[in-house]
């Protein structure tokens, strides 16, 4: 997330940048030296005594040739020196297995990545964008299929979440003025850290080039020690939390430079994603593309909280394009600088955030990764979302409500619920003001990628607009009946504070009654007993003497009507790229050809999102099986049913390969009876349609 929001320098050291990057409570000191995974551990130490092993018979079949040795002896030096480079070949063996894991590793990783991206950009699910004048990067269009998908996704998206919980959904423009995002922190705070080639001047992310480097040396370079290996683990588990400072020393450690040209790289420095603009002919009206919908709602607080009967808990929705100049996007359709988000903000009173819907979700079970498990050598376990909330690893009954609603919308949509996990946020790698946070993670070739963020803002988006905007952006608890409370009452000579301040009494009283509950206590029997106190005007920069003449604080019994409050927000972001992309990772697979000679790509998606739910094609060329189809096809657009018509004649085993490719669950097809075919499985389709006697289908 880079929601959190440093605002005042006071905030002390451990608590969150705005961009996700916590200042790390000390330098390097990584907490979890002693978590080895002990098998790569004990292989690696196993590899580097080899390795010695190896060098020192090298060097002695070098002494015995240059000492003119006999043969035998020469002969037995050097089938020694066979027999340790074998089995250093079986320890190195060994270490890469772990290492790539059981899917085989980076290599066919990246094979795998290849072959899905190259059928979506042949059959047009995306195109680069501008691509025939080259492309830029991090912009992609949605081709054909690709439009119907993300239709699928937001349609289903708008019923499971919107429908569902009658949330107000919004539509607020992408320009955004400055004093907005200058509220909610981004215009100072919306960065990341940035390193540049020092001769060709070319960006890199400081935090992908660090990652980078780990990974290749753990994945690659076999020959490093264990306890190098274990150290630049813990670089890869704190990367999110290093500061600038942090990450320019591991740079300078590890010697990395630019990947390109080998340079050296200056230090890290923070770079503001948002791309600027202004408002207006004259220039003057500074605005910004939104990095994230959210602000939208938080502004019309107001109005929608009067909406919706001015009563809470309530949530508000939108779904838009934003914007963020990502330093160097990789990774294809998962870091782009123009996406689609669908953001909810859930209100809620700070003080009750249980949910009335909390145990239709409670049964629920998936791959969850608390905080204080995220250790290497450690992964996400199984645990019931109930439990979870119960047993306080997830904060309130709310916050586990979405994360059940969202468990539910991604399995619903065809991710793999065995590569899907809810990761919580470190301490540090929250903004100070959250409460929890939990992303929904999705395992693709890339690695873990976060989709969807779940998080509790806590009152802090309202308060920070409520103060810039001057409107108040609060909710009030009506009491039936109404209640006595105790009040502490701060009351400011005005008349004795203006003769003995002058030109500072405003400022002196401001933070007098700026005082919280304990320091106006204290401050009372204080006057109480001495008459006289030192106060810190923190506007002023120093002390002042405040006696017992200047003011009176009381705790007085008052009757109330009503509690008024901020409220918090719940906020569960989703990046609906980013799903949309691992779902294609998710659904993609290859089937044979029937000779064996060819591979075919296959989307296996649900019904759901399928751009295309059904082909309709007469198994044989006749008239009237035509004009039949037609009438079929006719009637599924009516009912508003996406298929494509086939009365080309073209093999059966083409027609399969096409549909196959961008997912066509079903097929009506036509002869003397009407079928409807469900192509999910290659073997009903094989039991459906004819193939030659010889056993092929004609492909
Ligand atoms: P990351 O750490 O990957 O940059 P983030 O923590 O900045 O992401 P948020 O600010 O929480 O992300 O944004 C909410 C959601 O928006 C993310 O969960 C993700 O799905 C999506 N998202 C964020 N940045 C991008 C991007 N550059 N391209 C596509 N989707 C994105
Ligand atoms: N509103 C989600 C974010 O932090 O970007």
């Amino acid at each position: 997330m880079r929601i959190s929001t440093l605002l005042t320098s006071s905030i002390p050291f451990g608590h969150n940048f705005f961009n996700r990057r916590a200042l790390a409570s000390s330098s390097l000191a990584f907490r979890f030296r002693t978590m080895a995974d002990s098998s790569e551990d004990s292989l690696r130490k196993a590899l580097s005594e080899k390795q010695s092993e190896v060098e020192s018979q090298g060097n002695q079949v070098r002494a015995l040739k240059e000492a003119g040795a006999a043969k035998t002896e020469l002969d037995a030096a050097v089938k020694a020196l066979n027999a340790l480079k074998l089995e250093k070949t079986s320890i190195e063996k060994n270490l890469q297995a772990i290492i790539s894991g059981p899917d085989g590793g980076s290599v066919n990783k990246e094979a795998f990545r290849q072959a899905v991206v190259n059928t979506l950009e042949r059959r047009l699910f995306y195109i680069p964008s501008f691509k025939i004048y080259g492309g830029v990067a991090g912009l992609y269009d949605y081709g054909p299929p690709g439009c119907a998908v993300k239709s699928n996704v937001l349609g289903f998206w708008r019923q499971h979440f919107v429908l569902e919980e009658n949330m107000l959904e919004v539509d607020c423009p992408c320009v955004t003025p400055e004093i907005v995002l200058k509220a909610s922190g981004h215009v100072e705070k919306f960065t990341d850290l940035m390193v540049k080639d020092e001769k060709s001047g070319t960006c890199y992310r400081a935090d992908h080039l660090l990652k980078d480097f780990c990974k290749e040396k753990l994945e690659k370079d076999l020959r490093i020690t264990s306890e190098m290996a274990m150290e630049l683990k813990e670089v890869l588990s704190n990367l999110d939390v290093l500061s600038a400072e942090e990450l320019g020393e591991c740079i300078k450690r590890y010697g990395i430079t630019a990947p390109d040209t080998r340079n050296p790289l200056s230090n890290p420095y923070p770079f503001n994603l948002m791309f600027q603009t202004s408002i207006g002919p004259s220039g003057v009206s500074t605005g910004f593309m939104r990095p994230e919908t959210a602000q939208g709602i938080f502004v019309n607080f107001r109005d929608l909280y009067y909406y919706n009967g001015n009563k809470l808990p309530f949530a508000a929705a939108q779904i838009g394009q934003a914007f963020r100049n990502e330093i160097s996007p990789r990774q294809g359709l998962l870091r782009v600088r123009e996406f689609t988000l669908a953001e909810i903000e859930h209100f809620v009173d700070p003080e009750d955030k249980s949910h009335p819907k909390f145990s239709d979700v409670a049964h629920l079970e998936f791959l969850m990764f608390p905080r204080d498990e995220q250790k290497p050598g450690h992964s996400a376990r199984i645990i019931s979302i109930g439990e979870a909330v119960a047993s306080k690893i997830v904060d309130n009954e709310t916050l586990g409500y979405f994360i059940g609603r969202v468990y539910l919308f991604l399995t619903h949509l065809g991710i793999d619920k065995n590569r899907l996990r809810f990761r919580q946020h470190l301490a540090n790698e929250m903004a100070h003001y959250a409460q929890d946070c939990w992303d929904a993670e999705i395992e693709t070739s890339y690695g873990w990628i976060e989709c969807v963020g779940i998080a509790d803002r806590s009152a802090y988006d309202l308060k920070a607009h409520s103060e810039k905007s001057k409107v108040d952006l609060e909710a009030q608890e009506k009491y039936s009946e109404p209640r006595e409370v105790e009040k502490l009452v701060i009351s400011p000579v005005k008349k004795v504070i203006g003769l003995a301040f002058k030109v500072d009494q405003k400022k002196v009283l401001e933070a007098l009654e700026a005082m919280k509950e304990e320091e106006a206590l204290k401050m009372k029997t204080d006057l109480e007993s001495k008459g006289e106190v030192e106060f810190y005007v923190c506007t002023l920069g120093k002390n002042v003497s405040i006696n017992s003449s200047m003011v009176t604080i009381s705790k007085e019994k008052k009757k109330e009507h009503q509690r008024v409050f901020t409220p918090s927000v719940i906020e569960p972001s989703f990046g609906i790229g980013r799903i949309i992309y691992c779902l294609y990772e998710h659904s993609y697979y290859m089937r044979p050809s029937r000779d064996g000679n060819e591979q075919f790509n296959v989307f296996r998606f649900p019904p759901l999102v399928a751009p295309i739910k059904c082909t309709v094609f007469p198994l044989v060329q006749k008239p009237e099986y035509e004009e039949v189809s037609k009438v079929i096809s006719k009637s599924l657009t009516a009912s508003g049913i996406s298929h494509k018509i086939d009365i080309t004649g073209t093999s059966i085993g083409k027609r399969y390969a096409r549909t196959d490719e961008l997912g066509v669950p079903f097929a009506i097809t036509v002869d003397s009876t009407l079928s409807l075919r469900d192509l999910r499985t290659w073997a009903d389709v094989w039991s459906a349609f004819p193939h030659h006697s010889s056993g092929s289908v004609d492909e």
